[in-house]
């Protein structure tokens, strides 16, 4: 099969959907690889690392790469100037978000694309397996940024997480416990700030005090437990998900009113809308607005700023479903697997994924059924 692997062109967006070590697993297997040149640039990836390390073959112009490939492979939902070079029943494998991109979904709806959205291809246990790498990062890079906000430059609040002998250290609150959170609570604990995760799954609450040893301390999140660590921490993480939904706004304007002056707000649960009160999302080239003498970090892709980091353990994860893609072909690989078949947003020009259809009041049909 030919694999297309474009540059991404959204803005701050560093990541390459496959580095040249999995671009040499599908050139073993028999494939042709086309990468367009320096799509590897903000990952550290050179097209000589591609050409002369994998065996990719560099194509300078795009236009030439979604023209000859049967699969294009990206990291991000393709922008308005890709649209006119998506082929007819083409697929594409990426971060889709259809639901809040109306255009690009009914241009692969047109052009009877196959969308396989990384957000929806879920495991045996429901686990959303390809969001999962992301976030990882996101939540390891939440200790970086707010120790970088909390200094004066920033205008934070001035202290260290870890503080100094006989300074005090700094309290950091999670709310949402899963992956981000989890990340997140491990980073800023290592990084010496006194932590503590709110979540209203049980189970999950239990798991985090068993996995820190108690380390990190665990709250249900009331109203009133909430307003109490909001107030009294310096560090403050939105990490919720209600999966295919918006974020809960359980962080209300009263809460934030409370933190101390120069405290910091990371709502990493913004791609979701955000689970602070009336947050505005921000981007790596603005990261942040003040706003009642706190800190508000909001930024929606995250992860693009690890480049490097970032495509490896994406890729780590996508690279057995591209191969099985690959080798057996799109319809007998969702056929075969119904884990990949809940990725499938769009095919033959029907919308294939229940819950993108429910939010958009059109009319489902189910992928399997489709191909049989
Ligand atoms: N901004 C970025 O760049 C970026 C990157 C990666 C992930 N994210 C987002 O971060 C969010 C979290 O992702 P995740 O992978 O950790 O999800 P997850 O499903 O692993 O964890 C979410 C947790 O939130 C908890 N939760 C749900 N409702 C809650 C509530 N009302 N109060 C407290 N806890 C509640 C759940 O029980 C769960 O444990 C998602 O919105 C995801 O899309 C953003």
């Amino acid at each position: 099969m030919i694999i297309g692997v474009p540059k991404e062109i959204k803005p701050d967006e560093n990541r390459v959907s496959l580095p040249p070590d999995k671009v040499e697993v599908l050139v073993s297997d028999g494939h042709k690889v086309l990468v367009e040149s320096e799509a590897g640039q903000g990952s550290r990836f050179s097209n000589n690392n591609y050409l002369y390390g994998a065996g990719a073959t560099i194509v300078s112009d795009p236009a030439e790469i979604y023209g000859a490939a049967e699969i294009i492979v990206k990291v991000k939902e393709p922008q308005p100037e890709e649209f006119n070079l998506i082929q007819s029943g083409q697929t594409i494998f990426t971060y889709l978000h259809l639901a809040a991109e109306p255009d690009l979904l009914n241009c692969m709806l047109e052009k009877n694309v196959t969308g396989v959205a990384y957000e929806t291809v879920e495991d045996d246990k429901g686990r959303l397996v390809l969001l999962h790498p992301m976030s990882e990062i996101a939540g390891r890079l939440v200790s970086q940024v707010s120790a970088r906000l909390l200094t004066n430059i920033e205008s934070g609040v001035g202290k260290l997480l870890s503080g100094v002998p006989g300074s005090g250290n700094c309290e950091a609150f999670i709310i949402g416990g899963g992956t981000v959170g989890l990340n997140a609570a491990i980073a800023l604990m290592g990084a010496g700030a006194d932590v503590t995760v709110a979540d209203i799954n049980l189970d999950r609450i239990r798991e985090i005090d068993t996995l820190t040893g108690g380390q990190v301390k665990t709250i249900y999140p009331t109203p009133a437990a909430l307003t109490e660590k909001i107030s009294s921490s310096e560090v403050v993480v939105g990490a919720v998900l209600v999966p295919g939904a918006k974020a809960p706004r359980i962080v209300t304007r009263d809460m934030v009113k409370d933190m101390m002056p120069g405290g910091v707000i990371i709502d990493v649960a913004i791609d979701q809308g955000g689970c602070v009160d009336d947050i505005k999302p921000t981007t790596h080239q603005n990261p942040t607005y003040i706003q009642n003498d706190v800190i508000h970090y909001a930024v929606t892709n995250m992860p693009g700023i690890v480049g490097h980091t970032a495509s490896i353990s994406l890729s780590n994860a996508t690279l057995p479903y591209i191969r099985s893609i690959a080798s057996n072909g799109v319809a007998k690989t969702i056929s075969a697997d119904h884990n990949l078949a809940k990725g499938v947003n769009t095919l033959c020009g029907q919308i294939t994924h229940p819950a993108l259809a429910e939010s958009l009041s059109m009319a489902y049909e189910d992928p399997k059924e489709m191909l049989s």
